[in-house]
Order: structure tokens, then sequence, then C-alpha cells
């Protein structure tokens, strides 16, 4: 079976390297991580759970070492050139592919309105969305297990009630979706209270197909631990999130921005690359824990911002600056390969199709319910509670003084 042979190469190459590295040794522990016992636990532990597989899907490879994303087996790059996202979105929740399936934007219900209008203008809008989803949970009174179609109405829902805090926080009034338009396209219209130019919601629409589904992240195991104490879909997507709004996941495509604002010309570039390299910094949308090749999501998104109108002196420093950057990550870690990740060509399409790099985590997380949701679909149906065993690292038993 093949995952057995990859659990065990994950387990002689990450567990051992962790056992030998980890400093906290058992006190006393039992092979159920319930009771305790005077044998010590030798079970190895694995910090991050890296190497460790705690899951079977079919709904995403990621090959790391090959450079391939597939969803349900169909190559990312042959899904954004064929297919839109409510496609690609009913092909993660049900298997198949149906190239015709819709999604069309759902209004945001007034009790969801009221709690956004609560909020601090201010508020993080990774938080306004997690609260909106909350909400509209609390409204839906979801079963378990979690069907397509709460997938389909969650997804639908989630970008109206983040254009309409985007809108809210700029003291705007929100805007109703224009249910003839694409998901991605109706949120750049209730963002900007206007219909969207066409080539700008087919981008933003390549970008929601790239990071739909991406494996067993933090924020899709969240979903999934929720899911499998049979708790409702909403709860899992409230919860995954919260997972996504730490910098370590969420990512900052932002930053990219910052980082080309400040080279400004190619002809700056080099060095500005040496000196933060020198200064012990990392260049942003670079480097990736599983890639060791050429992010396949980075080259989708890549062909995208090219075909932008408007796009073009933007563009052409990105690609110069990516030109020069790989060379001197190349030259200064000749036994690493650090490629170009997904989160520099995310940039310049989020850019180009005009969104504040405020709402770029919070859109990160739009496209990501295809993914959460189907996982959590997949996790029901052959669910089982995840509960990993502890080492417990405290003192032995002991008595309070008489
Ligand atoms: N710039 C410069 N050097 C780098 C970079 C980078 N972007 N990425 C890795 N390296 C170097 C490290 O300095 C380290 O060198 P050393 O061995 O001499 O100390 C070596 O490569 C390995 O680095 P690790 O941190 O072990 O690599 P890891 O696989 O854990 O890191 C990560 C992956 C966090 C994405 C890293 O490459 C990074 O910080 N990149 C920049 C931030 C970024 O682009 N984040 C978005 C990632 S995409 C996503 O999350 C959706």
């Amino acid at each position: 079976m093949p995952s057995l042979a990859y659990h065990d190469t994950a387990w002689a190459g990450g567990y051992h390297r962790h056992m030998t590295d980890t400093k906290t040794e058992p006190a006393t522990g039992s092979r159920s991580g319930g009771s305790t016992s005077t044998t010590a636990d030798t079970r190895p532990y694995s910090p991050g759970l890296e190497g460790v597989i705690g899951a079977e899907s079919a709904i995403g490879l990621v090959d790391g070492a090959n450079g391939r994303l597939l969803y349900r087996g169909y190559p990312i790059g042959e899904l954004v050139e064929n297919g839109t996202y409510a496609a690609v979105a009913d092909l993660l929740w049900t298997g198949e592919w149906h190239p015709d399936a819709g999604l069309a934007p759902e209004p945001v219900p007034g009790p969801v309105l009221t709690a956004l209008r609560e909020l601090p203008r201010d508020a993080s809008p990774m938080d306004a969305l997690r609260t909106a989803v909350s909400v509209w949970g609390a409204m839906q009174r979801l079963a378990f297990p979690p069907t397509p179609e709460d997938a389909r109405a969650l997804t639908a829902f989630s970008p109206s009630a983040l254009a309409a805090f985007g809108r809210l926080r700029q003291g705007l009034e929100p805007v109703q979706p224009d249910r003839s338009l694409s998901l991605a396209g109706a949120f750049l219209q209730q963002l900007n209270g206007e219909r969207p130019d066409a080539a700008a919601a087919k981008a933003l629409e390549a970008y929601f197909i790239v990071a739909g589904e991406h494996g067993l992240n933090a924020s899709t195991f969240t979903a999934r631990v929720i899911t499998a104490t049979r708790s409702d879909l909403a709860s899992a997507v409230c919860g995954a999130i919260g997972a996504l709004k730490g910098p370590l996941h969420g990512g900052a495509p932002s930053e990219v921005v910052s980082q080309l604002h400040e080279i400004g010309s190619p002809e700056r570039a080099e060095a500005w690359i040496k000196d933060t390299l020198d200064r012990g910094e990392r260049l942003m949308g670079f480097g990736h824990r599983v890639y060791r090749a050429y992010d396949p999501r980075a080259a989708a998104l890549r062909k995208v911002a090219e075909g932008m109108a408007g796009m073009a002196d933007w563009l052409s420093l990105a690609v110069k600056v990516e030109d020069i950057a790989l060379r001197v990550l190349a030259e200064r870690h000749p036994d690493r390969v650090l490629k170009t990740n997904v989160e520099y060509y995310t940039a310049a399409v989020l850019q180009g199709v005009g969104l504040p790099p405020e709402l770029y985590p919070a859109t990160f997380g739009l496209a990501r319910h295809a993914g959460w949701t189907a996982h959590a679909i997949e996790q029901a149906g052959a669910n089982r509670l995840i509960r990993p065993d502890m080492r417990y690292t405290g003192p032995e038993e002991r008595h309070l003084p008489d």
C-alpha cells in the first residue's frame, strides 16, 4: 500500500530525527495515553506532527518533489485554464468533474450584517469573516454529517460577508450580490459597488482555484479535527479561519508587494536582494516547506498575471526580480532548492485586481472554503474521533503536605 510505504519513510526520517533531538524525556506514561504507569513511554514524538500521516484523503495531492498539485487527480494548471471555481469546488466536494456546475453568490442575512456593523472598523478582516461564519452557522442549525449542499451554501455566502465588511470598514453601505456573476466576480462587485472588469474577475477566479485546496495544512487539519467530533460545518470552518489567521499559515502576499515597492526598479534588485540576505532576512515569495520544485500554483498564477492588462510595468519588475532572486538564492544555498512560491504571484494577481492588501489573508480564506468543506465531508464519511496521545513531562505523582 503506497501510504504505508510513505509512512515508513516518514517514520524513519522524521520521527527518529525528532526522537534524538527532543529534550523532553517522559516522566511516566502508558501506551493508551490515559492512566499513568511506571513504564516509560518510548514511542516517538514528532513536534508539529511533522512526518506523521494524520489522514487518508482522495481530495488533493501535493507532490512537492515533482512540483505537482492535483485536485482529484487533475493538475492545477489544467483546472485554472479550463475550469471555473464553481466547477472546481464541485469537483472537490463530489469527486466528479461537472464543468457547468454553478455557484451563485448568496446575500448576507440580516443578523450577520448586524454583527458586522457592530465590529470596530479596524477589526481584522479575518476576525470579521470568522464572526460572519459563526453567526451564519447559528442561523442555519446545520446537522452532522456535512453535505455538499451545506458546503455550497457556506462557500457562496462567505465572499458576500467579507465584501460587506470590506465596505463597512470604509464607512460605505454593503451592496447586494449580482447573482449573474461568478463568486469571485460578485466578491469584487460587492466590494467596489460596481460590476467588475471581466478580466479582473477571471484573474481572481484563477486565484480562488489555485488557493482552493492544499492537503493537510494547519487549517484543513483543524476543520477535520472539529468535524471528527461530529460538530457542524460552520464550526469547522470557523476553526479553520482561526488557524489560517496565524502568520505562519495565512501567508503574507502583501509583504511581497512591499518588497517589490522597496526594490522599485530592476537595476536595484540585485543589490537589494544581496543586502537583505546579508542581514539574515528572507526573501518573501521564495522557499516552501513541501515544494522542492517550482510551485505549480505560482506557475499557473504567473500565466494569469501575464494576461492581465494594466499589469505590464509591475509584472515586468516582478519577473525580473524573480530571475535575479532565483539566481542569488541558488548561489547562496547550493544544497537547498529555493524556488518561487505561490505568494509571489498571488501578490501580482491580487494587486492587479485592485484588492486592498489588508484583505489578502481573508480572501485566501474565501478560496480555501472549497478545500476545508471537502475535507469536512470526507472526514465525516469515514469518521473517527481525532485524539492523539501526549507525552506527559510533568512531575511524578506527589502529595500535598499534611
Ligand atoms: N529567503 C532566503 N533564504 C531562505 C528562504 C527565503 N525565502 N527560505 C528558506 N531560506 C533558507 C533559510 O535561511 C535556511 O538557510 P540555512 O540552512 O542556511 O539556515 C534554509 O533556506 C532552509 O530554511 P527553512 O526555514 O528550514 O525552510 P522551511 O522549509 O522550513 O521554510 C518557508 C519554508 C517558511 C516558506 C521559508 O522558505 C520562508 O520563510 N520563505 C519566505 C516567506 C514566504 O514566502 N512565505 C510564504 C510561503 S508559501 C505559503 O505558505 C502558502
